[in-house]
């Protein structure tokens, strides 16, 4: 009796675990299909109350009439969670009034990307135009390079479905361009301790601070477009400077400073890694996929728009413009990930930014593939580095 009383218990135990598992699996899966991501990621489970405050109410999942109501609560969560002071109170003001604008540009952005979750970020307190300024960098280029070296067109046909460089380490951590226009070298650095890693064997981190001191090299084809510190650059530039002046040393001998008010400090004694050469690859999506492959992480330029205020999620906006003006690191590539509810697979970029760890997903960005979004497919190099065996 005990025994068969026992098995009831654990029966309608049992049963009930089932119920409350489903019940949570449906929630779940509801709220991601909500959110628009993945159920991969670590990221969406730890979702701040702050993401779900701006841009779940309801099923429209947008920044809503609501939280721009409640926009001083919002401002004092973000000045909270981001360590925000403002100098004055005009300052404060001023940019709360700034905060309030990016609420209901995370509210369109949301509209225009729905694959992708936008809300508060670090630089909603920031300007679109002070944002460009800040923390993008790179140099407008009007076309690409005729001169520049193509690279081979590889073949297409045996690459893998999903690839991430970071899987085979060849990717440093996350790191942070702070209020600087040097993207651009931080997607140069990132391409060169990836190709390093492939002729070495070891990954290095490789100075930025080098090259925002050091490189002035000018466009072959825009003679007053040069690379010059936080005020922009060229990721190709930096590459020929790279070549030229030898190699960039390690992170921890020549620290980044995120200022350009220093004289140049490189020590030939101290390179770390050397490019042997570099190319521009094709616009084709395949091309540049097998060339991520074969040669390591690439160095590419986006519009970034959409990126001051991405949270998570496959960024796929129905409108972007190409005109590129941020340089990243593309470090792999994905099918998208299986979801319960969910219409359709996006096929993704995955790419590396320099925002630090806490913006997007871990510092990293997910673009959708197949139409050149955003321009990411318009301008891609690929180098290789110097073996040292
Ligand atoms: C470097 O040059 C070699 C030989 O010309 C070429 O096969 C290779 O694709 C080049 N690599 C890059 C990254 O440009």
């Amino acid at each position: 009796m005990v025994s068969g009383r026992k098995s009831k218990d654990f029966a309608m135990a049992s049963r009930f675990a089932f119920l409350f598992l489903f019940s949570l699996l449906i929630a779940t899966s509801f709220r991601f299909s909500v959110a628009g991501d993945d159920v991969t990621t670590g990221a969406a489970a730890s979702d701040d109350l702050l993401i779900r405050q701006v841009v779940d109410h309801g099923e429209d999942h947008v920044v809503d009439e609501n939280s721009l109501l409640n926009a001083d609560h919002h401002f004092a969560i973000f000045k909270k969670k981001f360590s925000k002071s403002y100098a004055s109170q005009e300052e404060h003001d001023h940019r709360f009034s700034v905060f309030k604008a990016n609420l209901r540009r995370a509210r369109r952005h949301q509209k225009l990307d729905p694959s992708a979750v936008h809300g508060v970020t670090q630089f909603s307190d920031l300007t679109p135009r002070e944002f460009r300024r800040q923390v993008l960098g790179l140099n407008r280029r009007l076309r690409l390079p005729s001169d520049a070296h193509k690279a081979p067109i590889l073949p297409t046909n045996d690459l893998p479905a999903d690839f991430d460089w970071r899987d085979h380490g060849a990717v440093t951590p996350v790191k942070n361009q702070g209020s600087c226009g040097s993207c651009w070298s931080f997607s140069t650095t990132g391409a060169l301790e990836g190709a390093n890693y492939l002729a070495t064997g070891n990954l290095v981190s490789l100075s930025e601070q080098q090259l925002v001191d050091c490189d002035h090299e000018c466009d072959p084809e825009e003679k007053d477009s040069c690379d010059s510190g936080c005020n922009g650059g060229l990721m190709n530039s930096a590459f020929e400077y790279t070549l030229k002046s030898g190699g960039l040393m390690r992170e921890e001998d020549y620290p980044y400073t995120g200022t350009d008010r220093a004289a140049c400090k490189f020590d030939k004694t101290k390179i770390a890694a050397k490019v042997s050469n570099f190319s521009v690859v094709s616009l084709d999506e395949e091309q540049i996929a097998a060339n991520l492959v074969k040669n390591g992480p690439l160095a590419v330029a986006i519009n970034a728009v959409f990126m001051q205020t991405y949270m998570k999620g496959v960024s796929c906006p129905y409108i972007c413009s190409k005109n590129l003006d941020h340089g990243v690191l593309l470090v792999g590539y994905g099918e998208g990930a299986y979801a319960p509810i969910r219409l359709k697979e996006k096929p993704y970029w995955i790419i590396k930014n320099s925002w630090g760890p806490n913006w997007g997903e871990e510092g990293y960005y997910k673009i959708c593939r197949g139409r050149n979004i955003c321009g990411v497919d318009s301008m891609v190099s690929t180098v290789a580095a110097v073996s040292t065996s």
